[in-house]
């Protein structure tokens, strides 16, 4: 056995200022190319399917929140109470716990039952008029945040604000934003902490039709959800379902833009929605890296990883081991690991790709020809793999 530390490892740089676009993933690809394992600035990165189950969904690690935390100084306050609290941080029985009282809330049918909401804003953004759009501004910023307002029974007029302070409070997760925006990112903690509190308390007083009502019911064996984990978790919902979604369908549109005899495919057989979105998620993951802490001495493929050695899982390389092309008719053998593996599986994934089957549903039909009317403004990939701006153009449909 070897350890990590004395092996000549390829170096790969997630938060190289160019790495985005096609620089990324080529620059991935050319590091994959010397093997698994690349060292990069804060940790390790392992980049095949194997190893990233492996260490994703390995007991002996565990998502490196308050490590990284500590790294920048995040050592008090309500953005690092907010990260000691995260589901995503939570191990063992106290993960298990908080999982199995809220999985019911996210499971396929409870998902499935907001489509015709997510169908009645997708209409209510639509404007028939139009024949091109920043796409990012008319569809994939506005969406989601509306969703989760809805599915929280919050104001639909609040959506601009809870879109806000998701793309902060998701800045967590992104080293670069952390050495830069930290103030910002404590500030919009600290508010979506009062907002959610708020809320909450409406919610109690008269509950409705909502997520936030069968949260606060929520109940598995006698045991509940205390008022802190309540207010948490829907923290962590509202962060965690906006911005991600938000990229991921810019993404999706930006992608047909670049392929349009699959865009052509899917307007003609909306019923492709499903599938074109696991293309989706596989081909363009917005979370192309996310990373584990190992707990113990870890063991892989003959490499030993020290106690506290922190891995970034790459999803891109796990994902494109089943090739380099975008085909909404290939038949995949594994799921894509862009909402992870293991006992973190995403918790929102079944209403991500609701939203998302949604909306190619919609579109498709209605943007024939869709083009790029203009070079898209692209994020960086270390934390969530945005999309600035979109612009688009299509033919009026016959
Ligand atoms: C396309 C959109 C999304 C992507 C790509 C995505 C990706 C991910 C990934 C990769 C993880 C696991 C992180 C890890 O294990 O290191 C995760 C966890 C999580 N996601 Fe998502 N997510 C998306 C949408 C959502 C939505 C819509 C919600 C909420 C409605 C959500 C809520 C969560 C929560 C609460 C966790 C933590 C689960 C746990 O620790 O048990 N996500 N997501």
């Amino acid at each position: 056995m070897t350890d990590a530390a004395e092996l000549d490892l390829p170096f790969f740089d997630y938060s190289a200022p160019d790495l985005t676009g096609e620089v990324y993933h080529r620059r991935l690809a050319e590091t994959a190319r010397h093997g698994w394992l690349a060292q990069a600035p804060l940790s390790y990165v392992v980049l095949d399917r194997e190893s990233a189950e492996f260490f994703l969904r390995s007991r002996a690690t565990a998502f490196p929140g308050p490590q990284i935390a500590d790294l920048f100084g995040v050592t008090g306050g309500r953005l690092r109470e907010q990260i000691d609290a995260n589901i995503v941080n939570q191990t063992g029985e106290r993960h298990r716990r908080l999982r199995s009282l809220v999985g019911p809330a996210f499971a396929p049918r409870a998902a499935g039952r907001w489509r015709p909401v997510m169908r009645g804003f997708l209409d209510g953004l639509w404007d028939p008029a139009r024949t091109s759009c920043d796409a990012v501004e008319a569809f994939a910023r506005p969406y989601p945040a509306l969703t989760i307002a809805a599915v929280f029974g919050a104001p639909a007029a609040d959506a601009p604000r809870l879109q806000a302070w998701s793309a902060w409070v998701q800045r967590q997760f992104d080293i670069r934003a952390l050495a830069a925006d930290l103030p910002a990112i404590e500030r919009a903690t600290a508010e979506v902490y009062a907002y959610v509190e708020d809320l909450l308390a409406a919610r109690r007083d008269a509950p409705g039709d909502d997520l936030l009502s069968t949260l606060l019911a929520a109940e598995d064996e006698g045991d509940r959800l205390s008022r802190a984990e309540c207010v948490n978790l829907v923290l962590n919902v509202m962060a965690g379902g906006i911005d991600t979604m938000q990229a991921q369908l810019a993404h999706a549109l930006r992608l047909f833009a670049e392929h349009p005899d699959q865009w052509a495919l899917l307007a003609a057989e909306p019923g492709r929605a499903a599938r074109a979105v696991d293309e989706v998620l596989r081909f363009e993951p917005i979370t192309p890296f996310t990373a584990r802490v190992c707990l113990e001495p870890v063991e892989f493929r003959g490499v030993a990883f020290p106690a506290g050695a922190i891995v970034a899982v790459c999803a891109e390389r796990a994902n494109r081991d089943e090739g380099e092309e975008f085909d909404i008719t290939a038949v995949r053998e594994h799921r894509p690991l862009t909402f992870g593996a293991g006992a973190h599986y995403c918790l929102g994934a079944n209403l991500a790709r609701a939203e998302l089957e949604e909306a190619l549903a919609f579109l498709a039909p209605r943007m024939p020809g869709l083009a790029l009317d203009g070079p898209p403004r692209l994020g960086g990939v270390e934390g969530i793999y945005g999309v600035e701006s979109l612009p688009v153009r299509w033919r009026p449909p016959r």
